[in-house]
């Protein structure tokens, strides 16, 4: 009786030793097999008390030794395996190598590399601030008080349960993070996102990109703002590039202007995207309202300040000749391939 035991055990563990494997399903069989909750060594186990005493203890070490051998050439079998299916995987030198696509910069950088690098050869900074901004920067200290109507004019995604923060819709809320920290002279264009609640359109979306200009110093007149929106429209547009100023009106600066720039008429579309005019306006602009200076903490009397703000979408579907302004925002790579060279 306790003959055919030790036999049993004994052909376990020779099985266990005779054991290869070539494919995880064998190894999980091996497992259940084994070391499971069913295993064979199990009920052997419990034959221990039915061995004669003489020799239980050799039984009992025996079939010990056959467990850890049981858990060792799993762990063997199970590395051997890893082993395998790793190699299958890097050796294979007759594979065709992964195609190497080269990345492609977006539309709305590469205008926008070329605004900073333009406003960076007269010596204008970048400055970035928060997307997440704070009622005061957006609206307040730009001269935006609590109702004032100009605040129905940029439909605003408040956070929720707050009518403290909101998403900042235009890229001002920057003029006053830098005037709060920094004395005149101050010489910045600050790009950046931008948010409005407006029903998406071939024209419009709810978000998109503005770089803002703000040049804060002693004696900073209205003809020093025309000639740098001058040289910036000749650098973007052509040295023939015509401009015009028409007066406007935005809270933040005092007198304000819109840009035009002169499109021409040569066919149907320029028609179209110039109402008729021929001239396209691409930017606001004015002197800082002394309102403004004052609210950020910079001495009205001494400092004065011109200030402009253009949106990005407008000049790049403009450059591209791109018809919707969905196209920018939707990530799709067929239309994204195509900017593969630019800039
Ligand atoms: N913040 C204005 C807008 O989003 C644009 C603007 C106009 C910015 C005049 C300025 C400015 O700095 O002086 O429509």
């Amino acid at each position: 009786m306790s003959n055919s035991l030790f036999d049993q055990v004994q052909s376990i563990q020779q099985d266990i030793a005779n054991t290869s494997l070539d494919n995880l399903e064998a190894l999980e069989a091996f497992r259940i097999k084994l070391l499971g909750s069913k295993n064979i060594l199990k009920p052997l186990f419990a034959e221990i008390r039915n061995i004669e005493p003489a020799r239980r203890k050799e039984f009992g070490l025996l079939i010990n030794e056959v467990k850890s051998q049981a858990e060792e050439k799993y762990q063997a079998l199970q590395k051997e395996l890893a082993g395998v299916q790793q190699d299958q995987h890097t050796i294979d030198v007759t594979a065709p190598g992964e195609p190497v696509y080269p990345g492609a910069r977006h539309p709305i950088a590469i205008t926008l590399n070329r605004i900073i690098e333009i406003f960076a050869k007269i010596g204008f900074n970048v400055a970035y601030d928060r997307e997440i901004e704070d009622d005061w920067h957006n609206f307040t200290s730009m001269n935006t008080p609590e109702d004032h109507p100009a605040r129905d004019m940029q439909d605003t995604f408040y956070l929720k349960d707050s009518s403290q923060y909101l998403l900042r819709t235009h890229t001002s809320s920057v003029q006053s993070r830098v005037m709060t920290k920094t004395q005149p002279p101050i010489r910045i264009i600050a790009p950046g996102r931008v948010f409005r609640n407006e029903t998406i359109s071939a024209r419009s979306h709810c978000q998109f990109h503005q770089v803002e200009g703000l040049y804060v110093d002693k004696g900073v007149s209205f003809k020093d703002m025309k000639q740098t929106l001058y040289y910036y429209a000749q650098e973007q547009y052509g040295k023939d590039v015509k401009i015009r100023l028409r007066p406007s009106f935005f809270p933040f600066t005092e007198p304000s202007a819109e840009m035009d720039v002169y499109w021409g008429l040569n066919n149907e579309h320029d028609y179209r995207i110039t109402k008729g005019t021929g001239w396209l306006e691409i930017l606001g602009c004015g002197m800082v309202d002394p309102n403004v200076l004052e609210s950020c903490g910079i001495d009205s009397e001494k400092y004065t300040g011109f200030a402009f703000g253009m949106g990005i979408e407008r000049q790049a579907m403009l450059k591209y000749k791109i018809s919707d302004i969905r196209y920018l925002f939707e990530n799709d790579v067929r239309f994204l391939n195509q900017f593969t060279s630019a800039l």
